[in-house]
């Protein structure tokens, strides 16, 4: 990018960002999210890093936060309400440790006050003697408004402090509490729902809603929605009788607030990450919405006399979980078939690091999603990715276009197999790729490939699959034996136990049977038992590769239509890849043993089922003594094992050849000589 081009992108991307920033401060909008606005500050401070002639005073790089909105009393509050500086990872943490170390005195015993951060608003409830006299949004810190009227209509806050013992202290003077409220998830849903059925425009958030909501003039509206109130700190004008946090915990529990039950005292660093850790994925089923941890000092004292830096107490930190939205920009859009033919128009993007991982590219769902949300190759996006899900591309930002961007047409083929594509659905239209062969079916193949009559991959089940392919580890059946546990624990289903595990069952593996890796290619046709015929006529993947479909129809139990696609499949050149990739990775089904066992040279049949053992069974068996198993009875068969109701074919068969037959009581002799 030249200066010309970095100049014309500062403009527009600052003019976003004061968009952005005036619906969410003064409107109680969101057109974005918070996630996504940072990241196109973040780009705007880079390029204003690279080109530092193109910062100017006014850019949204070089200003803090908020304008208090008119329409309510102004109050000053009693101490100021302050923001916290963010962390993200435990060096972060152990920096800050250090630092405060040295601010506080050598034997300083420093616990840590551990809770959730809530994602709602902040607010500060003034009780005299008791009773509630007055609710103060934070504002920008010094000064709030006052929503008295509205703040009462929430019915998990006390508009009494409770009498209780030990703590009637607090129900004489002045008793400040602070805390978050916050609208629940399944409410914000439900409001939203709601809004939907009457067609009317939905609520970004819930922190907007409640933000939104409590700064309503008519409380009867507040009322109608359900906020909660969650304290998290509690102040008295002599700072004494609140030594810790831990006890202010206690205490409001006690005068009747609700305080979050999974706020803990910690004694090192290490415990504050592993209870962090702990936290990642469970809550995300807290009903309300949380982007991290807030730590304290526990010791009140020792917190006030690390005083103030900035907007932020240096006794406190937000251990931030990182961003689930960016920014960047659409390279390309492909089509891509999914397992049913789904032909899924799939946006390429310039790499980009969302919550810890790279990515390159986002569903966008099918053709009217596009359309509807006019995304265009060459536009700066929204990708949002939560947990496993697959990322998706959430708005273009149109007012970042040059002009260059292209509209996305649906081809009429499909990309792969170059079939006419068919409308399967009209209302939201998405196109499908009628042909079951298509080779763009990898998710089916792939959990084919690991089933129990397959290779028998312990935990490469459906789920497990799919997330692979979602996250772009895999592509194809080979592709699993390149897996390695760091590649999944990027993802949210795997931890360190489940994912070691699941590498080493997949490398366990390298050396299949040869009818079981056959049967696991998913040929057409081939069901275990034509893939055993195959691999114990043929013995070996290089030979059963040759095979001609003269060869394989001398096979007994192997049909014209059997051997055509045997070998359409083998000649297949994307095959003949994929075969040639598996002994690149060193992954190769073991050749039939010729020689050796003392069944060898014998070929066997059964018919009718069996008192001991499974059919399959019996044919493991055999196989092992060096015999050969044959689903169906040939000239060259050697025994047909008759079990309990038998069925004419193979009888017939095996009178007609001469075939000795023995009993499950002769062949377990065998077995066992
Ligand atoms: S303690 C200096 N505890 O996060 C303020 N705050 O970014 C320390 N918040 O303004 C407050 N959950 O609105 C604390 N468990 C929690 C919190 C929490 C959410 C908010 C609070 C504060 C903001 C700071």
């Amino acid at each position: 990018m030249n200066e010309q081009d970095a100049k014309i992108r500062v403009e527009r991307l600052r003019e976003l960002i004061n968009d952005y920033r005036y619906h969410y401060h003064v409107l109680n909008e969101s057109i974005m999210s918070e996630a996504a606005a940072d990241s196109l500050k973040h780009e705007l401070t880079q390029l204003e890093t690279d080109y530092p002639e193109l910062i100017t005073a006014d850019s949204p790089s070089q200003r803090v936060a908020g304008e208090p909105l008119p329409g309510f009393k102004q109050v000053v509050h009693s101490s100021r309400m302050l923001s916290l500086n963010d962390v993200f990872d435990e060096t972060e943490i152990a920096a800050w440790r250090e630092r405060i170390g040295k601010l506080l005195p050598k034997d300083a015993a420093i616990e840590y006050f551990t809770d959730i951060k809530m994602d709602g608003l902040a607010c500060a409830l003034i009780y005299q003697d008791g009773a509630l006299v007055s609710g103060i949004t934070r504002g920008d810190g010094y000064v709030g408004e006052d929503v008295t009227a509205n703040i009462r209509t929430i019915e998990s806050l006390p508009l009494r402090l409770r009498d209780v013992k030990n703590y009637d202290t607090f129900l004489h003077g002045r008793t400040e509490v602070r805390g978050e409220i916050l609208m629940y998830k399944a409410d914000f849903n439900k409001l939203n729902a709601q809004k939907a059925l009457m067609g009317k425009p939905l609520f970004a958030n819930p922190r907007n809603t409640a933000a939104g909501t409590i700064r309503q003039l008519d409380p009867k509206l507040v009322a109608s929605r359900p906020l909660h109130f969650r304290a998290y700190d509690l102040i008295r004008d002599d700072s004494r009788e609140v030594s810790t946090y831990d006890f202010a915990y206690q205490a409001m529990h006690a005068l009747g607030f609700l305080t979050n039950r999974e706020a803990k005292v910690l004694k090192d660093v290490k415990s504050v990450m592993q209870y962090a850790n702990s936290w990642e994925k469970k809550r995300l089923k807290l009903p309300f919405n949380t982007d991290g941890l807030v730590i304290k000092v526990n010791d009140r004292e020792l917190y006030s006399r690390l005083g103030v830096a900035g907007k932020a107490p240096r006794g406190a930190v937000a251990l931030k979980y990182q961003a689930e939205q960016a920014t960047t920009k659409v390279k390309n859009i492909f089509v891509s078939i999914g397992r049913t033919g789904a032909a899924t128009p799939v946006a390429m993007l310039e790499p980009v690091v969302i919550a810890g991982s790279t990515v390159q590219m986002a569903t966008l769902h099918n053709e009217s999603e596009v359309a509807r949300k006019d995304i265009r190759v060459g536009d700066t996006v929204i990708v949002h990715k939560a947990g496993d899900i697959i990322p998706e591309v959430v708005e273009p930002l149109t007012k970042l276009r040059d002009g260059h961007e292209k509209v996305f047409v649906m081809p009429t083929h499909c990309p792969e197999c170059n079939t006419k594509l068919v409308k399967y659905k009209t209302e939201d239209v998405i196109w499908r790729c009628p042909n079951n062969a298509c080779p763009s079916r990898a998710w089916k193949r792939i959990e084919h490939f690991a089933s129990k009559a397959a290779l028998d991959i312990e935990g490469l089940g459906e789920k497990n699959v799919i997330a692979l392919i979602n996250a772009g580890l895999v592509k194809d059946i080979a592709d699993i034996f390149m897996l390695k546990a760091n590649d999944l624990l990027k993802l949210e289903r795997f931890a360190d136990v489940s994912a070691n595990k699941l590498v080493k069952s997949i490398q366990n593996k390298k050396n299949p049977q040869l009818n079981r890796f056959i049967y696991g290619l998913g040929i057409r046709h081939i069901g275990i038992q034509t893939a055993t015929d195959i691999a114990n006529s043929f013995r070996s993947l290089e030979t059963a590769s040759a095979a001609t479909i003269d060869s394989l129809e001398a096979i007994e139990g192997v049909g014209g239509i059997v051997a055509e696609s045997i070998v359409e499949w083998f000649n297949e050149p994307r095959n003949q890849k994929l075969l040639a990739k598996f002994k690149q990775l060193g992954v190769w089904p073991e050749a039939v043993k010729t020689v050796g066992g003392p069944l060898s040279g014998q070929r066997f049949a059964i018919t009718g089922s069996l008192e001991n053992m499974s059919r399959e069974q019996g044919a493991e068996r055999i196989r092992a003594l060096g015999g050969t198993f044959q689903s169906a009875v040939g000239k060259d068969t050697d025994y047909l094992v008759v079990g309990a109701n038998v069925g004419a074919s193979k009888l017939t068969k095996a009178t007609k050849f001469g075939t000795k037959q023995i009993t499950e009581t002769e062949l377990l002799k065998l077995l066992k000589s």
